[in-house]
């Protein structure tokens, strides 16, 4: 490792990985993975159910310790530096565990004394965040009176309490309807933009990735298959466009031109070039199947990668 990289390893990276291994007995869970976080970056993890997202997320949060590999949090190692590592992480687990004894308010007081906050300071520190996440109304409700959407968005404010440098947040939307998603997208552009906060995130939306994350991996079984930003990776692996064709199961992938790849997946028909004009051609053979010609997408570049296609081609 020479100077550069040492330096920029412990001043810019939140999070740095290399071989980050977990079995669960014989399950290989994470599989050598290698990545690292930038200070006040988004960063993503996408990828199928059981891909291992979770468990990356909680060795980071040091919920649970790797069996082989390093894994630094702002430069400490999380084998012994997890109390430490604790105090400046807030976690929003992929799992709800608000206590259903306590209201809104009295479950992030009795959060505070986690962080040895004097009585004064979380009060008005609770207020404030159940402020920001739109529930000081409800600071007296029981939980089971919470929506999924509150419940996630106390949860939010809950990891929030004590100013944490780095925010992990396992599906943080799953489940809520759009317009509860994107006020707490909303509420993580504020965060972000107030600087500081280094911010990582799980989602099986794609919208979402694209949207609030500058870098992500793809990961499943345990690897990761792919990692960069959205946008390039929307570039290396699909081209810029994409012709979309439901309902055409029964119709064979059309011959394809220069410069067009196609595949062919759950009875869709699709395919890819640097230009709808390109594209153009093809579209005008499905004209009944009411043809979609639109930019490529992080869910384009998912299921290539993840499922692979069915059938595909490309044109040289
Ligand atoms: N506590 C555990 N004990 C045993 N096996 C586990 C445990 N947690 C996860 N696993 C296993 O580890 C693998 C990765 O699971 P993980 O929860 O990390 O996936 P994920 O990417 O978060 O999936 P999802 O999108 O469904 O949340 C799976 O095979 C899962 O069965
Ligand atoms: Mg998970």
């Amino acid at each position: 490792m020479d100077q550069f990289e040492k330096t920029s390893k412990v001043i810019y990276r939140a999070i740095s990985a290399s071989g980050l291994t977990k079995f669960y007995g014989s399950n290989r869970a994470v599989d050598g993975i290698d990545f690292s976080v930038l200070r006040g970056e988004t960063f993503g993890f996408l990828g199928p159910n059981g891909a291992g997202k979770s468990t990356t997320m909680r060795m980071i949060a040091c919920r649970t310790p790797p069996t082989a590999g390093e894994l630094l949090v702002e430069g400490i190692n999380v084998r012994d530096g997890g109390r430490r590592i604790r105090s400046m992480i807030g976690v929003v687990p992929q799992e709800n565990n608000l206590d259903p004894d306590l209201s809104v308010r009295q479950n992030l007081l009795i959060y505070s004394r986690y962080y040895q906050m004097n009585r004064m300071e979380a009060a008005s520190r609770s207020d404030e965040l159940l402020r920001f996440v739109g529930l000081i109304n409800r600071a007296g409700s029981r939980i089971e009176e919470l929506s999924g959407g509150m419940k996630r968005r106390l949860m939010i404010a809950r990891a929030l309490l004590h100013n944490p440098g780095i925010l992990v947040l396992d599906e943080p939307t799953t489940g809520l309807d759009p317009h509860v998603r994107q006020e707490i997208w909303q509420r993580l552009e504020e965060l972000r933009s107030r600087g500081g906060v280094t911010i990582l995130l799980s989602t099986h939306y794609m919208e979402e990735a694209e949207k609030l994350c500058e870098r992500l991996i793809v990961m499943d079984r345990g690897k990761i298959l792919a990692s960069g930003k959205p946008s390039e990776l929307i570039r290396e692996s699909v081209s810029s466009y994409a012709l979309e064709v439901r309902d055409a199961d029964s119709i064979p992938l059309l011959p394809l031109t220069p410069g067009v790849s196609g595949t062919k997946r759950n009875g869709a028909h699709f395919y890819f070039a640097d230009s709808p004009e390109t594209l153009a051609p093809l579209a005008k053979e499905f004209d009944e199947k009411r043809p979609l010609i639109r930019p490529s997408n992080l869910e384009d570049v998912f299921l290539q990668l993840v499922d692979g296609g069915e059938d595909d081609c490309e044109a040289i």
